[in-house]
């Protein structure tokens, strides 16, 4: 792999428990049953995997729209439970990573710090927690609504702080299992977390051995100023959605500056945005495609999510297709994402856009789209890698399967040649393939 000041590039891949990516799934390449057939998702880590991919990473909500237009039209639910569908993954692949987005919103972190543990044992040392306070789902949990935005982060400290002290129960070495003395474990090698904190009181130990990387690999998406604050102090794998290349140096440097002030080395922590790649193999195939991919489209259902999503009190789906977007005087406060909420409104700001060139350019939920080749599209990853805008990149595939198979036949192998992205693995965890260290125990030395 290309050594610059020893950064290294890397690769994830984006999918929902749905099977379906955005609003695409009448496309002629979309699998429309991955939801219950669990082996298409097989095949598709499968061949990530054959492709050295990083991870696989599974969004998730603990919500779904009720609205009879979105049920009737739009493939938001249902779909699988991420960790239980990353244990099945566990077991049918053997390198790549396994990531799922948990709530700690409307979670408990023992329950949380199990599971993980559990994963990672399953997996060799491959999981990651995506570590978010969710855009919405409170009414199924006892309470009237979603819970505060500042109440969430505030709450995601303290919740991570727990599942990490709960990991570090035991010491990597604590159960002896020796037969002829009858000792099973080494009651020194224990420490009770004995928590009480504002939002959580919690004794420990967990029923659970160590986790087999220390600790699964901490990922975080938020980014909104709190967001960045919690992916300073504890995030090692960060998703983001940028349109630029000036947002994404900005977001990487302010980043990697905040967690400096922590201590934290810039190499703790690697960021990738998202991108979703439409690819030919020449540019106007390219065009081709993404024209199809457009036109396989609901446009009521987008500009419909994309008005709720955007929370600027206008309703998209009101205005002619030629007409430009208007921007509201004062900007609604939103309580649920407020960094893309930003950079939609940046956006708007900047390109005066219609709501076609809205709707053509946040078709993939305002990560960036590139329309291109193999060589186009490997031009913008090095470009993008080199300027310090990222780490590599999350990818949003245009379709499942058609698109991943695009990515990995012709991109792939693109960025090999290049020496970019790696031919093999040279680790089994995921902190290795990602160039993070184990994660010593904070109570023992061992
Ligand atoms: C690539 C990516 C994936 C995300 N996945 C999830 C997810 O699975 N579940 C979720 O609630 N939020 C997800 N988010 C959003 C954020 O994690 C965040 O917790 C939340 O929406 C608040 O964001 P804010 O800090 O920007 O306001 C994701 C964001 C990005 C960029």
């Amino acid at each position: 792999m290309m050594n610059t000041e020893q950064r290294t590039f890397h690769l994830g891949a984006y999918f929902t428990g749905s099977g379906v990516q955005g609003d695409s799934w009448r496309h002629p390449q979309v699998d429309t049953d991955a939801y219950t057939d669990y082996s298409k998702y097989i095949s598709y880590a499968q061949k990530l995997e054959a492709a050295k991919f990083d991870a696989v990473f599974f969004y998730d909500n603990v919500f779904s729209a009720s609205d009879s237009e979105t049920v009737a039209r739009s493939p938001q639910a249902p779909r699988w439970e991420p960790i239980v569908l990353l244990s099945a993954l566990a077991v049918t692949t053997r390198r790549i990573g396994l990531v799922a987005s948990v709530s700690t919103s409307y979670n408990e972190p023992y329950n949380v710090a199990r599971k993980f543990a559990a994963l990672d044992h399953l997996s060799k040392g491959r999981a990651g927690w995506n570590v978010v306070t969710s855009t919405g789902g409170g009414e199924n949990f006892n309470l009237s609504g979603h819970m505060d935005h500042a109440k969430r982060y505030e709450r995601a400290h303290e919740f991570v702080d727990v599942v990490t002290g709960l990991w570090d129960s035991w010491a990597d070495d604590a159960f002896l299992r020796n037969k002829q003395t009858g000792q099973w474990a080494d009651p020194a090698k224990l420490h009770l977390l004995n928590h009480d904190g504002e939002f959580f009181k919690v004794k420990g130990p967990l029923n659970a051995p160590r986790p087999l990387q220390g600790w699964p690999v901490l990922s975080q998406a938020g980014s909104s100023e709190s967001g960045k604050d919690l992916a300073a102090r504890i995030g090692e794998m960060l998703y983001t959605a940028a349109q630029d290349k000036q947002d994404a140096q900005h977001f990487f440097a302010d980043v990697k500056a905040r967690a400096a002030l922590l201590g934290r080395p810039a190499g703790s922590i690697k960021i990738l945005p998202g991108v979703m790649p439409v690819i030919g193999r020449t540019q106007s195939e390219a065009e081709d495609k993404f024209d199809q991919l457009l036109e396989t489209r609901d446009v009521d259902v987008v500009l419909q999510s994309l008005s709720s999503y955007a929370s600027l009190g206008i309703d998209l789906t009101s205005l002619g297709f030629d007409d430009e977007v208007p921007l509201p005087a004062m900007i609604p406060e939103t309580n649920s994402h407020k960094s893309r909420q930003q950079l939609l409104v940046n956006w708007i700001r900047k390109e005066r856009p219609t709501v076609r060139q809205l709707y053509t350019k946040w078709s993939a939920g305002g990560h960036r789209i590139l329309v291109g080749t193999a060589q186009s599209i490997a031009d913008d990853f090095e470009e993008w890698f080199h300027d310090k805008a990222c780490d590599g990149f999350n990818i949003m595939f245009s379709s499942t399967p058609g698109g991943l198979d695009d990515f990995v036949g012709l991109v792939v192998p693109e960025l090999q040649k290049r020496q970019l992205f790696r031919k093999e693995y040279a680790g089994s965890t995921l902190r290795e393939h990602l160039g993070l260290p184990f994660k010593k125990n904070q109570f023992f030395n061992s």
